[in-house]
């Protein structure tokens, strides 16, 4: 395949380092799928019995498909492709029907973000408030709510659910934008949204890289931090009396006792009824592809930036692996055994959202544990950290897209970007009510489109671009030799695990979601936004395809024309 000079931005970027595009990468997927959702499933799917399909659709989905995406990057960034749209066209040998799917691969991690900055904003408010003094005694005594005082203090967590209800508008649309007094919460967001872009802005080895470089100290710094305080606990205050390997108990074994009202032992869990539900594996699935940022094309955009000669495999699986030890290892320790210990398993399983643990319950656990107030302030930081590097990667295939569809600088693909990221996050920030607006784009973009891509993506690879292929871009430059069988793993155990992952999910959660949008007025709006920028991706995807392969064509001719001259 040849290189194509048309669609090269006027200076192809790089990264920086080998290490700092594992970081980078490894930052995109370390994020809030990690510390608040990933607790929040394990709490909700019965512990242990939510660990095996885990770890199952770590090893045949995780782990081969971003090394397939890594694959895909960069050759599509040799090609100088490095958008969505450009990477499936470069990769399926320019069929414009592959193109359009890559161009619509860009929709998922842009319409995450302007849901995920929102969220974001309210870990960067929780930071603020526990340095402040707000959720606990000690701090710097100010308070960014007006009507509640530095010191204020909850005895249990349905005083925390509603000061999280109130901070983030549950009880009424537009409240927030009322005035800034009664909620801070949109200048919050809005300085989430203009960090965000203007690293994305300074570029890929200034902007993110860099950024990426500082804030991967931070987050081990603060993970060490919390993880020493909560292994350290003794006694908890709590009336709950467990011990932390009760907590890990509770996230590992696959049975557990069941607890009867009044706090007695009433049966214990059958592990075979929990894998036989396929709820849980689709919410194992689920929970891999957001944490591990794959099918939302921000591996293999990131990826088309590296070097051609770089090593993929390692880098791959280094990152992957960074990923999990996250995961499991760090937001394991520091979220569900201290909500075990202090508000014992009846209290700490009561959740209904996975914001509930990050926001209701770990605030609670804070409140009671020793310098609480301290390791809150440390948690959220962290939080907000590791989402930041998210969010990046989420917007960085977008620019790709109008860097290349427009032949624009950085510069102005960041703003409009931007703009288009306002839009929708304003949808978000005033359907407050309930979190309906934020709950329709995080169903529909982030469990959806991701499963619907994985099959797309994966076809394109095992059937358009094939396996030999495949085996040899990731061998090109690799430190370690990876084994054919990985191709064959693709073909014939993740593809078909994806299919009857995707005929489960879809005949589970479809016809509720058609009919809420049938009765749901912001379902139906959110629906009506995605389907505007499905349009206008489609549109361009074939306004930019054609362009491409006119400027190919003059491209030859002129290349003819030369060597027609030399000779
Ligand atoms: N992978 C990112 C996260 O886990 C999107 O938050």
């Amino acid at each position: 395949m040849s290189k194509n000079h048309a669609v090269q931005t006027p200076r192809a970027e790089r990264w920086g380092s080998s290490l700092g595009v594992v970081l980078a990468v490894a930052g995109s997927a370390v994020g809030l799928g990690n510390f608040l959702r990933f607790p929040g499933q394990v709490v909700n799917h019965g512990g242990g019995a939510f660990m095996i399909p885990y770890v199952i659709s770590l090893l045949i989905i995780a782990l081969p498909i971003s090394m397939t995406e890594w694959a895909m990057g960069r050759c599509g960034g040799r090609l100088g492709y490095h958008s969505p749209l450009g990477i499936y066209y470069a990769v399926s040998h320019k069929r414009t029907g592959w193109g359009i799917c890559g161009g619509l691969a860009a929709l998922a991690p842009f319409v995450i973000n302007m849901y995920y900055i929102f969220v974001e904003s309210w870990c960067l408010l929780y930071a603020l408030q526990y340095l402040g003094g707000l959720l606990a005694p000690l701090g710097l005594s100010f308070s960014l709510f007006p009507h509640c005082e530095p010191g204020l203090y909850f005895t249990d967590a349905s005083g925390y659910g509603e000061f999280f209800g109130s901070l983030v508008g549950i009880s009424e649309n537009g409240v927030l934008f009322r005035s800034f007094k009664s909620s801070p919460l949109i200048l919050a967001t809005l300085i989430c949204a203009v960090a965000n872009f203007a690293l994305v802005y300074c570029g890929i080895a200034k902007g993110i890289e860099r950024f990426c470089k500082i804030a991967a100290p931070l987050i081990i710094l603060c993970s060490i931090i919390v993880i020493i305080r909560v292994v350290t606990l003794k006694n908890p205050t709590g009336a709950a009396g467990q011990s932390f390997l009760d907590g890990l108990g509770f996230m590992w074994n696959p049975t557990r006792d069941i607890i009867g009202e009044n706090g007695e032992i009433i049966g214990r869990t059958n592990i075979w009824q929990a894998l036989a539900d396929p709820e849980t594996w689709l919410a194992a699935t689920a929970q891999i592809f957001f944490t591990v940022s794959i099918c939302l094309g921000a591996i293999s955009t990131y990826a088309s930036y590296i070097k051609p000669k770089d090593d993929i495999a390692l880098s791959s699986l280094t990152a992957t692996s960074a990923n999990e030890f996250c995961e499991v290892v760090i937001a394991g320790f520091m979220t569900i055994p201290p909500a075990i210990m202090f508000l014992g398993v009846q209290s700490a399983s009561n959740l209904g959202s996975s914001f509930s643990l990050g926001f209701v319950v770990l605030p609670n656990v804070f409140g009671l544990m020793p310098f609480g107030q301290f390791f809150g302030f440390v948690f959220f930081s962290l939080l907000f950290l590791a989402a930041i590097t998210s969010s990046m990667s989420l917007v960085q295939p977008t620019v790709a897209l109008f860097q290349e569809s427009f032949h624009w600088q950085r510069g102005s693909s960041v703003i409009l970007a931007a703009f288009m990221n306002f839009i929708g996050s304003f949808i978000v920030c005033w359907y407050t009510q309930g979190l309906v607006a934020l709950d329709v784009f995080d169903f529909w973009l982030a469990n959806f489109t991701p499963i619907v891509f994985s099959i797309i993506q994966t076809s394109l690879i095992v059937f358009v671009w094939k396996l030999p292929a495949l085996q040899a871009e990731i061998d090109s430059g690799a430190r370690v030799r990876i084994p054919r069988l990985l191709g064959y793993v693709v073909k014939y155990v993740s593809f078909p695990y994806l299919v009857c992952i995707a005929v489960f999910w879809g005949v589970r959660n479809l016809g509720d979601r058609f009919n809420e949008i049938r009765s749901n007025h912001v379902a139906q709006l959110s629906l009506g936004f995605f389907v505007v920028l499905i349009v206008l991706l489609t549109l361009l995807s074939m306004i930019v395809m054609k362009r491409w392969e006119r400027e190919e064509a003059r491209h030859k001719a002129i290349s003819g024309q030369t060597s027609q001259d030399q000779s």
